[in-house]
């Protein structure tokens, strides 16, 4: 990462704003969460999810309708939240969100806030959908897809290329 003074300091001065901005900033936030850790930590649950679902309908994995079953929940717990977590300044550009945090949040994310809660939406139904037929492997792979759409459809607008 760059070393950039200016983003150091603001960092110190959120940092010591930071209880205060906590408890601001209403439900699903912890008061001294980091909303750029948190929404990444949530990412990664859903990345998670969707690699053992890939697995199993692959045959790498054993086909689990239990274990799919859970992957789709969390996908479609961290759906509905996930746009929470993305209090303004909170992206690379706009910095003011920094405490030495790389993130992938796009500035376009915040101008098209009301599209972009559409695109969790998407994600959110695509995942129930597939919750629903979890029984069956072949319809599970059919939603599935649908599902991959929804994590596309946002990624290639809102998520940047990490650059290191
Ligand atoms: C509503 C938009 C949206 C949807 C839907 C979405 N993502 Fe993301 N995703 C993002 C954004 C924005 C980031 C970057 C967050 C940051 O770095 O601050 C991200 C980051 C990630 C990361 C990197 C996490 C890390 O370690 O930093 C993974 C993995 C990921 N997404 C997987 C998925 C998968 C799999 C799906 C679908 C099941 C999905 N995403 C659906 C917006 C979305």
């Amino acid at each position: 990462m760059k070393f950039n003074m200016n983003r150091i300091l603001v960092g110190l001065v959120m940092a010591a704003l930071m209880p205060l901005f906590g408890m601001m900033s209403g439900p699903g936030l912890a008061a001294d969460a980091n909303p750029v850790k948190e929404r990444q930590k949530m990412m990664r649950a859903v990345g998670k999810a969707m690699k053992i679902s890939v697995k199993m309908l692959r045959g790498e994995l054993k086909y689990d309708a239990n274990a799919v079953s859970g992957a789709m929940k969390t996908m479609n717990d961290v759906a509905g939240r996930f746009p929470d977590f993305f209090p303004k300044g909170s992206d690379m550009e706009n910095a003011i969100m920094d405490f030495d945090q790389e993130s992938d949040a796009r500035p376009e994310i915040w101008a098209h806030m009301d599209d972009f809660k559409m695109k969790a939406a998407a994600l959110k139904k695509a995942s129930a959908v597939a919750l629903k037929v979890v029984d069956d492997k072949a319809a599970f792979g059919a939603a599935l897809n649908n599902v991959g759409a929804a994590c596309k459809g946002c990624h290639e607008k809102y998520k940047a290329v990490r650059k290191d």
